[in-house]
């Protein structure tokens, strides 16, 4: 008997509840009503705020207000939305800008021929050949070259020092190995080393903890390796003939002035 009474019991506590619910929830209706449109209502889309862009529950979808109608959007494959955009930005941005945590699902991705989202900048070649990156855009893939002896780095969306990038192999890459250094050091108190290429007296490797990085002196420079800098090319003995070409996968102008000018975007 007991147990049937409890039961009652527990059905009038949980309808008046439910009564309280359906109140309190008309009322908020009714509130959100001025905020978002008929249509908006039916699909039961509120707006929080009448202007604005809202997260939803996959990462690349969102709600956008204006006026306090509601429409539902979806970015464009390969961007997401970023909650914590600027008011007046653009919400749908690249994923390295963007936090899904909870919300990690998207719409089916589509690839095409040339790119595996139609928006996004992708890595180009292995780890031996990490120059190279491609910016899609609608589907389309437009290839860039990192300014010379720098690799395109998929977890910051820069050119950066090879010796930087996780899945790049720096020596592979710049064709450069550094000699083992003799000398002992504590930790963290590395010296750094210099090497004029072997093929190229404009051109100079410095070595951090063990991986290369590649330098250039420029036009009618050489690295003068008694003195560890740019010289002169008459300067530095064996290297005032002409200019050897740079390899073909390397561009050519000074890696750092490129370095610091691509890395503003
Ligand atoms: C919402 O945006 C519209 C148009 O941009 C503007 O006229 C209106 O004042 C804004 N409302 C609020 C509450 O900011
Ligand atoms: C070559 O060396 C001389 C003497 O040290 C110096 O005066 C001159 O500026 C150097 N040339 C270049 C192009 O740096």
């Amino acid at each position: 008997m007991w147990s049937v009474n409890i039961f009652v019991l527990a059905l009038i506590v949980f309808a008046g509840v439910m009564g309280q619910f359906n109140t309190g929830s008309n009322y908020y209706n009714q509130r959100q009503q001025k905020y978002s449109s008929p249509v908006a209502a039916q699909s039961s889309v509120n707006c929080p705020q009448p202007n604005g862009t809202f997260p939803t529950r996959t990462c690349d979808g969102y709600i956008e207000c204006i006026n306090g109608v509601a429409e539902e959007k979806v970015c464009a494959d390969g961007l997401l939305f970023n909650a914590a955009a600027a008011p007046h930005a653009f919400p749908c941005q690249y994923p390295i800008d963007v936090d899904c945590t909870g919300r990690e699902q998207t719409q089916e991705p589509q690839p095409t021929e040339e790119c595996p989202h139609q928006y996004g900048y992708y890595k180009i070649g292995d780890q031996n050949n990490c120059g190279q990156f491609k910016n899609c855009v609608d589907g389309r893939g437009f290839v860039f070259d990192c300014p010379e002896g720098l690799a395109w780095n998929s977890e910051t969306y820069r050119c950066d020092w090879p010796d930087q990038v996780s899945d790049c192999n720096a020596e592979a890459y710049l064709g450069f190995t550094c000699p083992p250094d003799a000398r002992q050091y504590g930790f963290g108190q590395e010296e750094y080393r210099y090497f004029r290429s072997p093929t190229d007296c404009q051109r100079y490797y410095v070595c951090i903890e063990g991986k290369p990085r590649l330098y250039n002196c420029g036009e009618g420079r050489a690295f003068n390796d008694i003195l560890s800098v740019c010289d002169g090319a008459e300067n530095v003995t064996g290297c005032a003939l002409p200019i050897q070409e740079a390899p073909a996968n390397l561009a050519k102008f000074s890696n750092q002035n490129a370095y610091n000018r691509f890395n503003k975007f």
